[in-house]
């Protein structure tokens, strides 16, 4: 199984790859998934504000193009002094493939700053058995 460490390069390698000319704020998202693979996203933004997309959304989509499944564990890097949580939606996107106790590892360049539950950043989620327990 990858290490934090690897998981830690792999966000980093991908934050650079980055398309951000608008904001200026590259990130990176790498997923370890239950079954040891890694997938990873970076922001790609767009002329249309709006349209664009965070590092956490290209991680979950590379991993479910890629067969993975679940989740076991995120590393998140951004830029600047602040902890560069996920937004909302990607909390919510996280959420969909992830146990309420899947760490979320929030990392600068220096390395991890602080690790989050799933549950600590998105409590009381909405989730896929609210569909299906009913
Ligand atoms: N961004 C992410 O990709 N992930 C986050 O967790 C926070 C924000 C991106 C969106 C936008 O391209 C840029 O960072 C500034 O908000």
């Amino acid at each position: 199984m990858a290490s934090l460490d690897t998981l830690f390069e792999a966000a980093k390698a991908i934050q650079a790859k980055a398309y951000a000319p608008y904001s200026r704020f590259k990130v990176g998202a790498a997923i370890l998934t239950v079954d040891g693979q890694i997938f990873t996203g970076c922001n790609v933004e767009n002329a249309a504000y709006p349209v664009g997309s965070c590092a956490e959304a290209g991680a979950v989509s590379a991993m479910i193009a890629g067969g993975g499944s679940r989740i076991a564990q995120i590393v998140v890097i951004g830029e600047g002094e602040h902890l560069v949580t996920p937004c909302g939606g990607c909390r919510q996107r996280i959420r969909e493939f992830a146990a309420p106790d899947t760490p979320i590892h929030i990392a600068g360049p220096e390395g991890i700053r602080k690790s989050f539950t799933l549950d600590e950043l998105l409590p009381f989620s909405f989730g896929p058995d609210n569909l299906t327990d009913r």
